[in-house]
């Protein structure tokens, strides 16, 4: 996509920024996603997006949740996507491969934006999906570029919604549609760590539903839809903490996880807008 604006006029990496990479990107992820291929009996050079048996998808719900999220933000044929805080890729690559969306990752952290890339080259999807290294603080994009914005499980991460849902807005085309599925606050204060975005408060800022939309108001975005998947949220991490859970994942982080949202203090939330004028 040509209209990418170059990482140095974008702003720098500061400190809060290496911290989170630095959670994320702990070394071997992508040798871990090549060897269950291996393992499986396939090809690591060539194989296909399903063979990582949504490995590569960070988020509740995995590759089922994707499509639920793709076909109520109406991402399909020539949608072209922007995946804000995009990890591996595993979400990227569905929406291309399954629903023949173009798609333009972006993500804060390089091990991440560099397994993102490999992994996209080996599935034969290089021309549909790209990455780049950047901040949702600070798209790497001129304006009005795009039909969808995704955000899922990022905002976790991002004290300053208003200025997330501000950059999504700005990048969005009038009328493109943004669908947000984060692990959102229900009530009372998140006290215990690790959970699977943070070892600690300091990168760690669930908010409640109410305040996501409040900041897509300001960006001007007119919400459409909100839904919570709390159930299916627990049943995904039960299974996970018996091993069938996305790549990298601390069982000490999983476990807590599971108590906030058995306790309803958080849970897994889609909220959809689309950008006004
Ligand atoms: C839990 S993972 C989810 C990845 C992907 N959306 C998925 O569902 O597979 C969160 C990702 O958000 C990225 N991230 C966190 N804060 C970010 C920010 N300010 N800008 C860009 N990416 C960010 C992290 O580097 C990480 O890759």
């Amino acid at each position: 996509m040509s209209n990418i604006v170059p990482a140095a006029l974008s702003g720098g990496i500061m400190e809060y920024d290496e911290s989170v990479a630095a959670h994320y990107g702990s070394g071997g992820t992508l040798e871990r996603l090549l060897s269950l291929v291996r393992d499986a009996g396939g090809d690591p050079e060539h194989f296909a997006p399903a063979a990582l048996r949504g490995t590569d998808q960070l988020h509740i719900g995995g590759p089922a949740a994707t499509s639920r999220v793709a076909e109520r933000a109406g991402i399909g044929p020539g949608t072209r996507v922007v995946d804000i805080g995009s990890g591996l890729g595993g979400v990227a690559r569905h929406l291309a491969g399954d629903c023949g969306a173009t798609v333009h990752g972006v993500d804060l952290t390089a091990e991440f934006v560099a397994a993102a890339t490999d992994l996209t080259q080996r599935t034969g999807l290089a021309g549909s999906v790209e990455f780049t290294q950047g901040s949702a603080l600070d798209l790497p994009f001129t304006d009005a570029l795009f039909d969808a914005a995704v955000v899922i499980h990022v905002g976790m991460n991002i004290r300053d919604k208003d200025r997330m849902f501000a950059e999504a807005a700005r990048v969005l085309r009038p009328g493109g549609v943004l669908a947000v599925y984060d692990v959102m606050l229900l009530g009372g204060d998140v006290e215990v760590y690790p959970l699977p975005w943070a070892t600690t408060p300091q990168t760690s800022f669930p908010q409640p539903p109410l305040a996501y939309s409040d900041s897509m108001g300001q960006a001007g975005l007119e919400v459409d839809r909100e839904a919570k998947t709390l159930a299916e949220g627990i049943e995904f991490l039960e299974r996970a903490l018996n091993g069938g859970g996305p790549v990298g994942l601390d069982r000490a982080a999983l476990g807590n996880l599971l108590e906030a949202f058995r306790a309803g203090l958080l849970a897994p939330v889609e909220i959809y807008a689309h950008r006004v004028g």
